[in-house]
């Protein structure tokens, strides 16, 4: 699986830190940037990781900032998205499992990088359930497209 990762200046190292997790873990992680504490701006690479994952160069992402709230809201600008910040692992794995989101983000200046782990893990390891849940998901796409 290739995943895209995201972050701006604020979140430089979680992101490191992640990506090397990860790696270990067999993944392929394309980087898309930040990578320096240089003041950025995160709606570059929100929009940067939700191309990608619509274009299909990667199959998911992962988006950091301060608390993953712009950098997210960014990414869901993007036709296709799905991208919401959890700061546990409770409703990342849920918003796999019923609401097939496409990225996932949290916040470097909101948890730390054992939680941010736990998140990846939980979310990554979860499957769309399909069903019910494919109707509504349906419903949001269908908001997108008026
Ligand atoms: C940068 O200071 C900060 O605004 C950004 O990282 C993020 O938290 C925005 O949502």
């Amino acid at each position: 699986m290739k995943i895209g990762i995201g972050n701006d200046h604020v979140a430089v190292d979680m992101k490191n830190e992640l990506k090397e997790y990860l790696e270990a873990k067999g993944y392929e992680v394309v980087d898309f940037g930040a990578h320096s504490s240089e003041k950025s701006d995160y709606p570059v690479y929100g929009e940067a990781v939700a191309n990608a994952i619509v274009s299909g160069d990667v199959d998911c992402g992962i988006l950091i900032c301060g608390t993953g709230v712009g950098i997210s809201l960014s990414a869901n600008k993007v036709k296709g998205i799905r991208a919401c910040v959890c700061s546990e692992p409770y409703s990342a794995k849920l918003s796999k499992q019923h609401n097939n989101t496409n990225i996932i983000a949290f916040g470097a200046r909101v948890i730390g990088i054992e939680m941010a782990k736990m998140i990846v893990d939980e979310w990554l390891n979860a499957s769309f359930e399909g069903g019910r849940h494919q109707r509504r998901v349906d419903m949001i796409t269908a908001i997108e497209n008026k």
